[in-house]
């Protein structure tokens, strides 16, 4: 299994915090917030890790992170040119994911749940991660059947069609490369991630696990906000690096 850090963007809602540097490097609590996807893509023994950045801030994540030798994993960088979207990130790590499966974590998601055993236990298809929230108008949203299964998903819906947000945290196999240089640009012109997450679901390949513990995704002040307050009070005993 392969890992892939997207850290790229120009994260303009956290300006003027983000004017020099980049979101994933503002604290959360004690650490640059990059370090907690890296925990979770450490915990579960991922040892090849690329991490994908915007040019600007490239120099800044060699400095911070280096080559990975500390951490006891091995780092690639790629630059991201322009944030084209999240699906574009198994185009960039094409190379770099080669033969193996992937899982994909964002930058600036942070999770409680330590997700180890769906990471090492991954097989084949994709594994995406929901979690109920009150503005799932923000993110790619999932809707169930009776049965709890998976029926339909949406990159924020404009109508209601569920509460359930998909979290940044992605494990696919590597068929992902190939379904990701098949994806067109969205209105909003990027390449959508839930255009993979519907790849598979259409093959009946896709299996959507619920988050238990908190998720956030960094990206606003309040979330940040929130965030710093999560890693204080619940993440501090459960981080490895
Ligand atoms: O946080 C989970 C959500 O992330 C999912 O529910 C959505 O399906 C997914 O599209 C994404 O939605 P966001 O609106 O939060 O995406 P955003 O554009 O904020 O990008 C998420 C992170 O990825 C952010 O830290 C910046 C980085 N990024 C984003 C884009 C579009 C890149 O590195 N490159 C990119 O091209």
């Amino acid at each position: 299994m392969r890992g892939i850090i997207l850290s790229g963007g120009s994260a303009t809602r956290l300006r003027p915090c983000t004017k020099v540097t980049s979101k994933q490097l503002l604290p959360v609590y004690n650490k640059p917030m990059i370090y907690y996807p890296l925990n979770t893509l450490i915990k579960a023994d991922i040892k090849e890790i690329l991490i994908i950045v915007a040019s600007e801030c490239a120099g800044d994540y060699l400095n911070l992170l280096g080559s990975g030798h500390e951490f006891g994993v091995k780092f690639t960088y790629e630059i991201q040119d322009k944030p084209k979207g999240l699906a574009e990130a198994f185009i960039i790590g094409e190379n770099f994911i080669d033969e193996e499966n992937v899982c994909m974590i964002l930058g600036d998601n942070i999770f409680e749940d330590d997700f180890s055993k769906d990471i090492k236990s991954f097989k084949k298809g994709g594994k995406v991660f929901a979690k109920k929230v009150k503005d799932p108008e923000r993110f790619g949203v999932v809707k169930f059947n009776e049965d709890k299964k998976a029926v339909q998903i949406e990159e924020k819906p404009k109508k209601w069609i569920s509460d359930y947000a998909i979290t940044g945290l992605y494990i696919y196999d590597n068929r992902v490369v190939a379904a990701a240089k098949n994806v067109k640009p969205s209105v909003r012109g990027e390449l959508e991630i839930t255009d993979l997450h519907n790849f598979y679901l259409k093959k009946g390949e896709l299996a959507v696990a619920m988050v238990k513990g908190e998720w956030l995704d960094a990206g606003t002040f309040d979330s940040l906000l929130e965030a710093q307050i999560l890693a204080k009070n619940k993440l501090q005993d459960k981080l490895v690096i």
